[in-house]
Parts: C-alpha cells; sequence; structure tokens
C-alpha cells in the first residue's frame, strides 16, 4: 500500500474536476506533490507549457519533468524503454523517482528543451494523483517556484511565488518528502543519477543490480553542459534552491561560536541547526531541525524560507553528516549556499586559528 492510499484526500472532487478544466484550457495549476508543489500545465499544450516558462521566469530550454496517472501511461511518452525502468517503475512508483527516457514522437520540444528524452514520474500524492487521472494525460510540472529559488513546499509558498500567474493552487498540506524527486537517466548505456532524491543509489542498485553513476554539478548557475550532449538539468546547476540571505555550512562544533562571533560584529544572524542545543542568546534566530534525513529534509525548504524572512544578514546552517542518507539534502544545502544572497558579498573569511 502506497503512502497515497493511506492518505486522506483534502481536495474535494469539484476541486479536482475544475483543475482539470482549467488545465484543459491552457491554464497553469499549482499542484502538490509528495516532493515540492509543481506548477502543472497540459504537457501536450505547446502554449501552455509556455506558461511554466513565463511564469517561472525560466529559461526554456530547460527541459520540464512529465507526471503520469500511472506507469500504463509510459509508452506514449517514451520508446525504446529499458527493462530496469519497468522495473524501477514498478518498485518506485508512485513516488520520488523520475526517469530519463528517449522521448516519443509528439513529446513536445517545448517540454524536453528540444532533447530527445523525456523525464517522467507518478508522484505519490492522492490530490496530484486524482488530478492526473482526471487529466488522463502527462502534466508538465517543474517546482512551483521562481527560477534559482527555493521549492515551495507548502500551497501558501506557491502563492508567495507566483501570485496570480497561476489560475488555482490545489492544497494538498505540506509536502511529505520535502526535497525534489532523485532523478535517474536511463537513456544511455550507464544509469546516471543526474539529481540526488530520497530514493538513493542504493535502493536504485538494489533494483536494477548495479549502481547508478553520479554526475558531478556544474560549477555556476547558466554554466553551459559539461559535454554538448549532456542533458541540461537546471537542478544540476550549482546556484539553485537559493535564499535571499547568505547562507553558509558550518561544521556542528563551532556553530554556536560562529553564529555569537557575527552577532558580536552586529550581525543579525539566523540558525538552522541539528544536533547543537539552543545557546538562548537573543541577538540570535534559533531554528532546530529534526536529526534524521526524512524529517530534516520533510522540513527544510520551509525553514529556508522561515529563516530568510526573518530579516537576519546571515544564515548558518549546522553541517551535515557525510554519510550516503544525507547525500541529497547535502546537495541542496550546498547549492543554497552557492546561490544564496542575490549576488551580495558573501560571508567574511574567518579567522581558522
Ligand atoms: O520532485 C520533483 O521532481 C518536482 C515535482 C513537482 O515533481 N519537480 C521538479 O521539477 O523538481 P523541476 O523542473 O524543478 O526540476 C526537474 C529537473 C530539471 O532540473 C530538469 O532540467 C530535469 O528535471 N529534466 C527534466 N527533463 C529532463 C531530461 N529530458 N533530461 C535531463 N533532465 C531533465
Ligand atoms: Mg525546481
Amino acid at each position: 500500500m502506497t503512502r497515497t492510499d493511506r492518505a486522506t484526500m483534502s481536495v474535494a472532487a469539484d476541486e479536482i474536476r475544475r483543475a482539470a478544466d482549467l488545465l484543459r484550457a491552457g491554464e497553469l495549476v499549482g499542484m502538490p506533490t509528495e516532493t515540492v508543489y509543481g506548477l502543472a500545465a497540459d504537457a501536450l499544450n505547446v502554449e501552455a507549457v509556455g506558461k511554466i516558462f513565463s511564469a517561472k521566469g525560466r529559461p526554456a530550454d530547460h527541459p520540464l519533468i512529465v507526471h503520469l496517472p500511472d506507469a500504463t501511461h509510459l509508452a506514449r511518452w517514451a520508446r525504446a524503454i529499458p527493462k530496469d525502468a519497468l522495473a524501477l517503475a514498478r518498485a518506485f512508483w508512485p513516488g520520488p523517482l523520475t526517469l530519463i527516457l528517449k522521448r516519443e514522437d509528439g513529446v513536445p520540444d517545448a517540454v524536453t528543451g528540444g532533447q530527445d528524452t523525456v523525464g517522467l514520474r507518478v508522484p505519490d500524492h492522492p490530490v496530484a494523483l486524482a488530478l492526473l487521472r482526471a487529466f488522463d494525460s502527462g502534466i508538465a510540472a517543474p517546482s512551483a517556484n521562481r527560477f534559482g529559488r527555493i521549492s515551495p513546499t507548502t500551497a501558501a509558498h506557491v502563492r508567495e511565488e507566483l501570485g496570480d500567474k497561476v489560475a488555482l493552487v490545489l492544497d494538498g498540506g505540506p509536502c511529505q518528502v520535502g526535497i525534489e524527486s532523485t532523478i535517474l537517466d536511463l537513456s544511455r548505456d550507464t544509469p546516471v543519477i543526474l539529481r540526488p532524491g530520497a530514493i538513493s543509489a542504493d535502493d536504485i542498485a538494489r533494483v536494477i543490480g548495479r549502481r547508478p553513476e553520479m554526475r558531478k554539478p556544474h560549477a555556476e548557475e547558466g554554466a553551459a553542459p559539461a559535454e554538448p550532449d549532456q542533458p541540461r538539468v537546471s537542478g544540476s546547476l550549482a546556484a539553485h534552491y537559493a535564499p535571499r540571505t547568505p547562507l553558509q555550512l558550518i561544521p556542528a562544533a563551532r556553530l554556536a561560536e560562529e553564529a555569537a562571533t557575527l552577532a558580536g560584529e552586529g550581525s543579525r544572524v539566523a540558525v538552522l541547526a541539528r544536533t547543537c542545543a539552543d545557546p538562548k542568546d537573543a541577538r540570535l534566530t534559533w531554528c532546530n531541525a529534526p536529526s534524521d534525513p526524512a524529517g530534516y529534509a520533510h522540513g527544510l525548504y520551509a525553514n529556508l524560507r522561515d529563516l530568510d524572512a526573518c530579516g537576519a544578514d546571515f544564515i548558518v546552517v549546522e553541517g551535515l553528516p557525510e554519510t550516503p542518507d544525507w547525500q541529497a539534502i547535502t546537495d541542496r544545502l550546498g547549492r543554497a549556499a552557492v546561490g544564496s544572497g542575490d549576488g551580495e558579498d558573501p560571508l567574511p573569511e574567518r579567522d581558522e586559528t
């Protein structure tokens, strides 16, 4: 039984019908998924897909993930589907795994960024699945944030990000997983994880009997792909998921001290801690996140939004364990650090001695 079957439907059936009608009419809808909220459009309507790019301010050559009601729809969107893809779909769909496959004829260039592949997944959220079943076709949906910003994990975040650019936001509550799906490229000989997520390399290896490679991120946002034929993954650009406030990761052993030093220099400091106890220093805005990866990921983007909005000059984040179960979260925080601050001065160099 999936999480979806157990969850209570939070959106009435007539609202789902209305959302499906809006999609058919070429409008955008905010769609909850188990990972983050998506900005949904009819994947076969080029004009509607164009609205996604203008609403997000996203470059038009960045491909979108197409969400499907179930794996039986795969053949309409992908060709030459390897048996590994079918095995992974059986194991993890609905769920936070996107498969990159060779695209079938008729999948618009607007969705694939003109590449010969398409990203496909079946989300594990009752509202998304109800909408997909009512719509009965592919829904293109990137995360419903403006380009380069923190992904939304509540309906309120979507409204904050996109306001009236979206016809309707379905409120499915806070997203369970909290970070974007694992993206696995199965369009080439070697499976490659383009973006780590809740489904790990080990999870994938257990199903397909070999370990996927891990794609190295690009150095800078907007940087050209490392090889001309490599797919573009905006989530793989280094500066992504970024708050406006400069953000830095600091080892647990030095966290409280660094925060107090910055505050002592007159800066307003927000802290995202995990194991470190709140020193009850009135100069610090202190947030303690859960110490397990699933709990931490679930609240990560909402925590970053809150800390970004509290008026601090700096966000300091307690460093995380270097174990595989923290990899996807470390990936997102690393990008948040690179992209943070809107180009303002980075944190001053600290004297290590
Ligand atoms: O969890 C998720 O995946 C969320 C929810 C809404 O499903 N969606 C999401 O979409 O994170 P987006 O667009 O923010 O990130 C999807 C990433 C993009 O970086 C895009 O470049 C990559 O998937 N992608 C999509 N199609 C691709 C393809 N054919 N080849 C390579 N990368 C692709
Ligand atoms: Mg995104």
